[in-house]
């Protein structure tokens, strides 16, 4: 059948790491192998630079790039790979959280020379919470960094995974010589030339003969052999199904600057990297190969042009075919809805395409229809779970600067709430609305989108909140929860959806409610 083929020939998946670790560099190395792009500094870094002069002129330079760089696809090998980016800003994490809802696989970079850094320590949690594939690349070989043995302890302890080495480095910094490849039993050596395509590999079957030796010298081959006996009899070897479950997490070491090790990574990565999985609804588990298409938007992205209000929504094939001007049932409004421009997204490029796969992105124009989380399908009553809202990290209030604009305003914070730039509450004693964001940068940026894209003006007020808790009673009716609601009147809002809130100004006075009323359970996410 032909949807198994192309179910299984694609490989979804985002690239995780603290910024600097070398995300886009690699990225960049991927999409040359795959023949996607011809040079290197194709790739547009998305990041935000230290050195930018506002940091949100930045971010509105970097949304004009991250269009392009939201999904890359591109074939390796006959394999079709869609790598989802993943912004690694930690005021955009609630971002990256929600990509990795639409990822069947993660990558994980590390710098040799930093370690597990926090960022990485974050978004790895998400994944292992989904039980997510991943893969580590250590990379920066060619600089000074901490040991192999330190480093996988490291990751390990702090990221909580079960590492077992595919690659070995021998050497690092001044004095790397190359890789020995445990996955294809090869070496690779180091020439330090990054416009090489692919990079001198010789095939050495046994370790224990002279070959190894006169390669690398009689030293590092002795250290290697010690080395790798040490990985053999310490970590367990590769299980393909633990990988799969995420129980087991392979390691490769490279330099992506260098494209050294590259290769390695992306033919392993082909060759064991889970094609689409099948995603639970709020009813059943669906299957890729189910014959009806099914999709979720994880993902809307406004139009740069002020003039015309219509935004991209990237919505993840869960199942079936997703066919150009076919009828879909939106299933938030119990609306049909047809789509006569999908777009297909390429390296750098997007491409109005006539089907679509699982596994596959497609991008459907918007004018105010969908929000984030909602789902597609054709017919079936079914709303795909687990993109929830967490707590933010900061609150303010939002006024009106300018009355005879008040209707704009409520539209531009309701679209830019509906995209996930940040979360609304209204209280419900007295209406006023608080924005919470993750990053207090998010402020700046609605501002600005609010003036230039809707002609609105606000305004923002301190308030005092240390967190945002999703109120569950037990009984809606019951006394203590009457009580809670007439007590903490002050501090109870609405979110987007129309769920209680309670924002609580200190982790005292939260702990405080929870052992008053015990019945009431107070989540740190919206989906509970
Ligand atoms: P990010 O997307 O994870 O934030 O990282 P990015 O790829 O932009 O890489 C961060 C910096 O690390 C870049 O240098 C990049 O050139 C460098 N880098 C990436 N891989 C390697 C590697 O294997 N070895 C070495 N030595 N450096 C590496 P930069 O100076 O910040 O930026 P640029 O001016 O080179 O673009």
């Amino acid at each position: 059948m032909k949807i198994n083929k192309e179910i299984n020939r694609r490989r979804t998946f985002g690239i995780v790491s603290h910024p600097d670790a070398g995300k886009t560099t690699l990225t960049e190395k991927l999409l040359l192998f795959g023949g996607a792009i011809q040079e290197a500094g194709a790739v547009k870094s998305n990041k935000i630079k230290k050195t930018a002069t506002s940091d949100f002129m930045e971010i509105e330079r970097q949304r004009g790039i991250s269009v392009a760089t939201s999904v890359l696809g591109f074939e390796y090998k006959n394999i079709k790979i869609n790598i989802l980016d993943t912004p690694g800003h930690k005021d955009f994490a609630e971002d990256t959280f929600r990509t990795l809802t639409a990822v069947d696989s993660v990558i994980v970079v590390i710098d040799v020379a930093k370690g597990v850094e926090e960022q990485t320590e974050k978004l790895v949690k998400v994944c292992r919470m989904r039980n997510i594939p991943i893969i580590v690349f250590i990379n920066k070989m060619d600089r000074e960094g901490k040991d192999a043995f330190e480093l996988l302890d490291e990751i390990e302890q702090k990221l909580g995974l079960h590492v077992t080495p595919l690659s070995f480095p021998i050497g690092m910094g001044y004095d790397f010589k190359g890789i020995y490849n445990i996955w294809e039993k090869n070496v690779n050596l180091f020439t330090g030339d990054p416009k090489k395509d692919i990079e001198e590999t010789v095939k050495v079957s046994d370790l224990s003969t002279g070959e190894i030796d006169e390669l690398i010298g009689t030293d590092s081959a002795e250290t290697l052999r010690e080395e790798l006996e040490l990985v053999e009899g310490v970590y367990p070897s590769f299980d393909i199904n633990a990988y799969k479950s995420g129980h087991l997490q392979p390691v490769f070491f490279g330099s992506a600057l260098n494209n050294f090790g590259v290769r390695e990574l992306l033919d392993c990565f082909i060759s064991i990297a889970p094609p689409p999985r099948p995603k639970q609804s709020d009813v059943r588990e669906i299957k890729p190969e189910e014959d009806k298409f099914t999709g979720f938007v994880f993902k809307i992205h406004a139009n740069m042009d002020p003039r015309h209000r219509d935004r991209l929504a990237f919505v993840k094939v869960v199942s079936g075919k997703f066919e150009r001007n076919k009828p879909y049932l939106h299933v938030r409004s119990n609306k049909n809805l047809k789509f006569s421009s999908p777009n297909a997204f390429f390296a750098e490029r997007k491409e109005i395409v006539d089907e679509m796969f699982p596994g596959d992105i497609v991008g459907l124009h918007d004018t105010g229809t969908f929000k984030i989380g909602d789902t597609l399908t054709e017919g079936e009553i079914l709303q795909y779970k687990g993109i929830p809202n967490f707590s933010p990290e900061h609150f303010r209030y939002i006024n009106n600067a300018d009355p005879m604009k008040s209707k704009q305003l409520n539209k531009g914070i309701e679209q830019l709430m509906d995209e996930g730039v940040a979360q609304l509450f209204t209280l419900e004693l007295n209406n006023r609305k608080i924005i919470g964001t993750v990053g207090a940068l998010q402020y700046e940026v609605i501002q600005y989108r609010l003036e230039h894209e809707y002609g609105a003006k606000c305004s923002y007020e301190n308030i005092n909140v240390h967190k945002a808790c999703w109120v569950q009673p037990e009984d809606e009716k019951s006394e203590e929860f009457q009580d809670f609601k007439r007590v903490k009147s002050k501090f109870l809002a609405k979110d987007k959806a129309g769920q209680l809130v309670f924002l609580a100004d200190s982790e005292f006075s939260l702990q405080m409610t929870q052992q008053k009323y015990p019945s009431i359970q107070f989540h740190f996410t919206s989906e509970f």
